[in-house]
């Protein structure tokens, strides 16, 4: 496999390369995964303002390790580095070297099955699970061996079963049927946030999320954990929505049970997919698109596409902006949707809407 030198961030990494990436891959190092990292270090800021112990279980090239000594080594009491693969822990070595740092007291590397490195530690305020795939075998044992406050960072890369795809997959790995609908990406978010969410209850662990997000071909969810009994047993209600799709119309309901003359998915988390102070000072610390589209978007379930609506209903299309404006002149609260570019988020009814795009198609 050839080798390449690249630099992310303050880290230089060496690299496998190829034109297609792919779990094939000897170590896998993903350029398209330079936001989640970029993220991952201003989540780390934002949470987080004395050292604390780091782990990140399915390490790849290390470029997530050596950015975090690199760009924040004063958050850093203890940071291991774990990977399955032999090639991979070589890997790390050599890039920490390049990076004139070395395996230590402080930086710990290992070659385990990312399970059993969680469950022979003593526990982290932070885990990053950041697989090739679903994250699903990881999770139960990382949210057992994180800290009270501690985050949990979790990437699913198996969009398509989430999605909608593949609702018999998605059913067995995440508990809960997924279904094609122009609001698939965030229903696929939801049902990611239930699975990790039910996980934490029996651990008497609230999992909060503070972010979450779509972006090329991955979800990623940020989560906050709160030790409480009482909250975690409470949460539960907020995990047995249903979303209905009506096919004919493009109207939305969320209901509790399934209706089964409309295109459904669920059961999946209903609160809130972000923590909105969370991600002001998040952006004090790294401005993207995709944080400041979460921080934007109301937090109702599901959305209105504007296209599907239109069309359906027999509407000329008009400006999303302006379907906007005009629900927020009617006092109902209305914003972008950040998994869907057409979509409207609005506490308006399903026929309100179609009263507002009337008027701006007259
Ligand atoms: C997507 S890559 C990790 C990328 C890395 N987190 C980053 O930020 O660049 C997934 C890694 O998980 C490793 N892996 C897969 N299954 C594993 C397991 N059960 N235990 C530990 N490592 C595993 C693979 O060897 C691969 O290096």
């Amino acid at each position: 496999m050839p080798k390449e030198i690249i630099t992310e961030g303050k880290a230089q990494i060496e690299v496998d390369t190829a034109d297609i990436v792919s779990k094939d891959l000897e170590v896998f190092y993903n350029p398209d995964m330079v936001l989640n990292r970029d993220i991952s270090i201003a989540v780390l800021r934002t949470q987080f303002d004395k050292p604390i112990c780091i782990a990140l279980p399915l390490a790849g090239t290390g470029v997530r390790g050596v950015r975090i000594l690199k760009e924040i080594p004063e958050l850093v009491k203890k940071i291991e580095m774990n990977d399955a693969s032999p090639e991979a822990t070589k890997l790390i070595k050599e890039n920490l070297e390049r990076n004139g740092l070395e395996e230590n007291e402080t930086i710990r590397i290992s070659q385990k099955d990312a399970c059993l490195f969680l469950e022979d530690s003593d526990g982290f305020d932070y885990i990053d699970i950041d697989p090739f795939g679903s994250p699903n075998q990881f999770l139960d044992t990382a949210i057992r061996k994180l800290s009270r406050k501690g985050i949990l960072a979790v990437t699913a890369t198996d969009t398509a079963a989430l999605a909608g795809t593949y609702p018999t997959t998605c059913k067995r790995k995440y508990w809960s049927t997924s279904a094609i609908t122009p609001h698939k990406h965030e229903m696929g978010l939801r049902i990611l946030a239930r699975k990790v969410m039910l996980l934490g209850i029996h651990h008497n662990k609230v999992l909060k999320p503070v972010l979450s997000y779509h972006y090329k071909h991955y979800y990623r969810i940020i989560f906050e954990c709160i030790k409480s009994k009482e909250q975690a047993a409470k949460l539960l209600d907020s995990l047995q929505a249903f979303v209905n799709y009506d096919k004919v119309t493009a109207d939305i309901s969320v209901t509790k049970n399934p209706d089964e003359s409309k295109t459904w998915c669920g059961p999946l988390y209903e609160g809130e997919l972000h923590d909105k102070e969370f991600l002001e000072k998040l952006l004090t610390n790294y401005k993207h698109k995709v944080i400041e589209k979460a921080k934007e978007e109301l937090n109702v379930v599901g959305s209105y596409d504007t296209h599907q609506v239109s069309q359906k209903n027999d509407l000329r299309l008009v400006p999303l902006d302006d379907i906007i404006r005009k629900l927020q002149e009617k006092k109902f609260e209305a914003s972008r949707c950040a998994t869907n570019l057409h979509a409207v988020k609005t506490t308006a009814s399903f026929q309100k809407l179609i009263e507002v795009m009337k008027e701006l198609n007259a």
